[in-house]
């Protein structure tokens, strides 16, 4: 266990970076920020901060975990947010349930869409698989209609199995 008396993290985006490239970094830095730490919150939280520093255009980004039938929310950054959703119901719901990646251009079109923040439009979640269970989603919102596309999926789903064990 490493204790830090004091310690800065200064992980940054690279100015102008492509996707792929964006996202490579992204679960390097993940990957640094968690190493070491076995506490699951922290490591979440941590995460949260990192994706909401590197993915430009969100207004929320975080966790649910799953916890029985349902999905509890986890740490994030945004607004606060419905606390229970049950597996199966919304976009977070769907992903946990059916194990896919939800990729949502216009949330107004998802039926069943849970809306936390009126200013959502764009939602990509994906869910977070450990020894074939799924255990947690990843959910990210955004103001900008169709803002998010495949490569930011693969960036996530990239990003979801590298932390995997360690949340
Ligand atoms: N929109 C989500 C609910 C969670 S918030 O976006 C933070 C959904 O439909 O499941």
């Amino acid at each position: 266990m490493i204790y830090a008396v004091a310690a800065m993290f200064e992980f940054s985006p690279k100015p102008g970076a492509a996707k792929p490239d964006l996202y490579h970094d992204l679960v390097r830095a993940g990957e640094a920020l968690i190493d070491g730490e076995t506490d699951g919150t922290a490591n979440m939280a941590n995460i949260a901060a990192l994706i909401w520093q590197y993915i430009p255009d969100l207004n929320w980004a975080g966790f649910y975990r799953v916890n029985g039938n349902a999905l509890i929310l986890g740490p994030f950054i945004g607004k606060p947010a419905c606390v229970r959703i049950a597996l199966g119901e919304g976009v977070c719901g769907t992903a946990a349930a059916s194990r896919k990646t939800q990729l949502i251009g216009d949330v107004h079109a998802f039926p069943g869409h849970i809306a936390c923040d009126a200013a959502s439009r764009a939602e990509l979640v994906v869910p977070v698989i450990q020894n074939s269970v799924v255990i947690a989603v990843i959910d990210l919102d955004s103001p900008v209609a169709k803002r998010f596309d495949t490569l930011d999926a693969q960036g996530i789903e990239a990003l979801a199995q590298s932390i995997a064990p360690f949340i």
